[in-house]
């Protein structure tokens, strides 16, 4: 009888403290900590039967209800405790993860071509639009196709103003476009038509200053057939002058030297910033250089198979460089090998 009273009152007093608990409990952590504190196999709850077999014959079941019932009732109590503190928890995290759909969008920066790319584009559309084929070569070139089938035997004094940067005696880092010249030929069956440019890389010893760069770009240019004169030549390059730099340009043919090409010309655009005034960029004297040319070479001809007393044909060599430089107005080349972004940003 004793007994009897002792464990209802401890049953209550279990009860009270569970419902505390649960009620303190800010967590589903502290809420599960609780229901093993009670109901859990070694929990208090469970403890209490043990306590049973001192109960006579009939207190035992009056008993076991009392023990049932609060198991029921902190069973029910817990879970709704539990759904309250995930409701709260998944309150919390969509106040955390809200959007501000008022803020600002984030600027996506597009890329663009380098200056130095979109003049090579440039030219190569003025000379495809003319009809010419683009043609290409290795930039790392023996000597025979770079300087002996150009009519520069080894030794020839010309040779001193390409020095290169030599992987053998016979294989270097090509110096001009022109050796492209040779392999087309060589390419074509003798004497038949050639209209070609070749744009690419070449390399030389030059010092790294305002208007030179040991790496630079040229596109080469071939056209042979029966017939061609000089009259082709100069048409030509005034043509892609006045497409490339405005219809006002004017192009001035200095006489001058080179041993694949004969005659052979430097070309100069009359300055795209004055106009032919006189300036800073082009020192005074209103024209600028562009390139070298010429009808090539009789012997030139021959060495790459066709036959000078049946075709001609007229060479040129642009430096892409120089055009960039006259076509955005820069008056430093090495700005284009710089990749400073605040330059590049601005084409
Ligand atoms: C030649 O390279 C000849 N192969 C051009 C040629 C082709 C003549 C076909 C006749 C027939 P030149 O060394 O002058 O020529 O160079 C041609 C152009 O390249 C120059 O007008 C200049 O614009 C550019 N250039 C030359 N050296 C440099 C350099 N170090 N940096 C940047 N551009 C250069
Ligand atoms: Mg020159």
């Amino acid at each position: 009888m004793e007994q009897k009273i002792l464990m209802e009152q401890t049953i209550k007093d279990l009860r009270e403290r569970a419902d505390n608990a649960i009620k303190n409990s800010a967590t589903l952590k502290e809420l599960d900590e609780v229901r093993v504190k009670f109901l859990g196999k070694k929990g208090e709850l469970t403890g209490l039967l043990r306590g049973m077999n001192q109960l006579s014959a009939e207190e035992r079941p009056q008993v076991g209800k009392l023990v049932n019932e609060a198991r029921a009732e902190i069973e029910t109590l817990i879970a709704e405790k539990n759904s309250e503190l995930k409701a709260a928890a998944l309150q919390a995290k969509l106040a955390s993860e809200k959007i501000d759909v008022t803020l600002p969008g984030r600027r996506v920066h597009n890329g663009h071509l380098h200056p130095l790319t979109l003049t090579l584009n440039r030219v190569k559309e003025i000379f495809v639009s003319m009809g010419y084929t683009v043609e290409e070569g290795p930039e790392v070139e023996t000597d025979y196709y770079n300087f002996e089938a150009l009519n520069l035997p080894k030794d020839h004094p010309a040779r001193d103003m390409q020095d290169s940067f030599y992987i053998t005696e016979e294989i270097l880092l090509r110096t001009q476009t022109s050796p492209v010249q040779a392999r087309t030929m060589e390419r074509h069956e003798p004497n038949t038509p050639i209209r070609m440019i070749a744009p690419g890389r070449v390399y030389r010893r030059d010092d790294y200053d305002a208007s030179h760069s040991p790496m630079f770009t040229q596109v080469e240019g071939l056209v042979i057939d029966k017939g061609i004169s000089f009259a082709d030549l100069k048409g030509t390059l005034e043509d892609f002058s006045k497409k490339i730099f405005g219809e006002k340009t004017k192009i001035r043919l200095r006489p001058s030297f080179f041993p694949f090409t004969e005659p052979s010309a430097e070309v100069d655009v009359s300055c795209v910033m004055c106009h032919g005034e006189g300036c800073k960029v082009c020192q005074g004297t209103g024209w600028l250089e562009i390139l070298g040319a010429g009808m090539v070479h009789p012997d030139v001809l021959k060495m790459s198979g066709y036959d000078p007393a049946q075709v001609s044909g007229f060479a040129f060599g642009l430096g892409i460089e120089r055009i960039a430089m006259l076509s955005y107005g820069l008056d430093d080349m090495r700005l284009l090998y710089d990749n400073d972004v605040r330059f590049l940003k601005q084409f």
